[in-house]
């Protein structure tokens, strides 16, 4: 994870932010090349969920909302962590993250804990606060930054809604929300929607955009932080039919995963969430995780909503968010299935599995095994001596025209092509006068590190059959 970040910062991918001021501790900047890959896997996000399916739309929805929007949610009342201080060095921590720690270090001795504690399951996140602060001072849980103090104050509720005010005043008729998920504002358009598509269900509706959450232990670079961007999908459904597509949404998010961004497959895994985990209004909600260099944790959340949302905001807004089935002659309330991913976690997932070093002629070759369709840059341009510069140049204009390219003519050819291994650029073209005369130019993949000579007018399609 080391490494991962190190490189991550010297490679122009993820800067901490506001260095110059001392940073802001868990806010990131995303550099030159980490901008291009969070924007690759978003493209490709949108292509495979909106653009290859005929009933799938986009959508762009406000970061700030009628705040009423968040009292139907339940984020007013429910959109919290358990919240517990260590008393003697005031560390803030969420109970239920440092029980869930605890129930890992007893192994099958955990279950003892139901019995002394009478809970009816392992998951600390269903407990009541009172007991979460009973089990963390009765097992005399440790501060897991100095392995010592057990002080604990009361466990309390701490909402994760960032607040804000509009208008000049600064009393509560004027307090709004920054969005602390996409998902919200997908519903409460859902009218609009149906309205100006005029789609039949089902059909769905996809949003990209920025969530703000006051984490307790936001951390792990980039893995939780308390501005991130969300990928979600709310998709509506006759009610009945939900199940099914559920299980059809599993299937399409983890083949993304595995075919279009090329995850290995043993890093990636489903984790169905039992009852006792269930929502009260979920069918069904599945997790895919990944295994990360701190272990596996949850990259994409796939829920069977039911009709829950659309209900709750009927009730409070009073507007009409039923289907007419004109087929059936049918009004109901649809059920909603919801993809939701972090673009930010996916951006580490991406970089931790492709992050690769080999050895080579007895040194250690670090690179970044991107897909081609991801890498941030597609094609690196170097000439091989700095002199025919204005030949090289001609290519990278060519090239340019069709991809992200880099021109590079500074250090040895070995120190560039060093270089556009480590931030996984697929193709490195090299000219040379010989070459060049002939109208050829060498393209050098990064994987097997194979060199071949190419025309230089098929070279875009060359790339362009190697990008697929
Ligand atoms: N609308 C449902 C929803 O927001 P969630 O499980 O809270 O569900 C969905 O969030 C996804 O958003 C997570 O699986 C994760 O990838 C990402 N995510 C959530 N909180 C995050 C945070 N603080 N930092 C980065 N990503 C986060």
């Amino acid at each position: 994870m080391k490494d991962l970040v190190n490189l991550s910062q010297a490679r122009w991918f993820v800067y901490a932010w506001s260095e110059i001021y001392g940073w802001l501790a868990n806010s990131w900047d995303y550099g030159p090349y980490g901008s291009l890959l969070k924007e690759n896997i978003k493209n490709l996000w949108i292509k495979e969920f909106v653009q290859k399916k005929d009933e799938m739309m986009l959508l762009d929805s406000s970061i700030l909302l009628n705040p009423k929007v968040w009292v139907a949610s339940g984020h007013v009342w429910g959109f919290s962590d358990p919240l517990i201080d260590d008393k003697n060095t005031k560390e803030r921590f969420r109970a239920d993250k440092l029980l869930e720690a605890l129930i890992e270090s007893l192994w099958e001795k955990a279950s003892d804990l139901q019995t002394k504690y009478s809970v009816n399951n392992l998951i600390p996140e269903s407990w009541p606060l009172e007991k979460q602060t009973e089990v963390m001072r009765g097992e005399k849980v440790v501060n897991p930054n100095n392995w010592e103090v057990w002080d604990w104050t009361d466990a309390k509720k701490f909402n994760l809604m960032f607040k804000t005010s509009i208008w000049i005043t600064d009393d509560s008729s004027s307090t709004v929300y920054m969005r602390p998920e996409t998902a919200q504002g997908i519903f409460v358009d859902f009218p609009n929607v149906l309205r100006t598509s005029r789609k039949k269900i089902p059909f769905g509706v996809a949003q990209v955009g920025k969530a703000f959450r006051n984490e307790i232990t936001p951390g792990n670079f980039i893995f939780r932080t308390r501005e991130f961007e969300q990928m979600e999908i709310e998709y509506f459904c006759e009610p009945g039919t939900d199940l099914e597509l559920h299980a059809r949404w599993k299937t399409d998010c983890m083949n993304f995963l595995q075919s279009t961004l090329s995850l290995n497959s043993e890093n990636l895994r489903f984790r169905d969430h039992d009852a006792d985990e269930l929502s009260f209004y979920s069918n069904a909600t599945c997790d895919i995780e990944y295994k990360f260099p701190f272990g596996w944790w949850e990259l994409w959340g796939i829920a069977d909503r039911t009709d829950y949302d659309l209900k709750a905001h009927m009730a409070e807004s009073k507007a009409d968010m039923s289907y007419f089935d004109p087929v059936n002659n049918r009004k109901y309330i649809p059920y909603v299935i919801e993809p939701s991913v972090g673009l930010n976690r996916l951006f580490l997932t991406v970089l931790a599995d492709s992050y690769t070093v080999e050895w080579a002629w007895e040194e250690a070759r670090t690179y970044l095994k991107l897909d081609p369709k991801v890498a941030p840059i597609k094609v690196w341009v170097l000439p091989v001596v700095k002199k025919i510069w204005d030949l090289a140049k001609k290519v990278y204009s060519q090239l340019a025209e069709d991809f992200v390219c880099e021109y590079d003519e500074v250090g040895t050819i070995g120190k560039r092509y060093a270089r556009m291994d480590e931030i996984g650029t697929p193709f490195c073209v090299t000219i040379d006068s010989a070459n060049y005369e002939a109208w050829k130019v060498t393209v050098r993949f990064r994987d097997s590190m194979e060199q071949e000579l190419v025309e230089i007018s098929e070279l875009n399609e060359f790339i362009r059959k190697r990008l697929k």
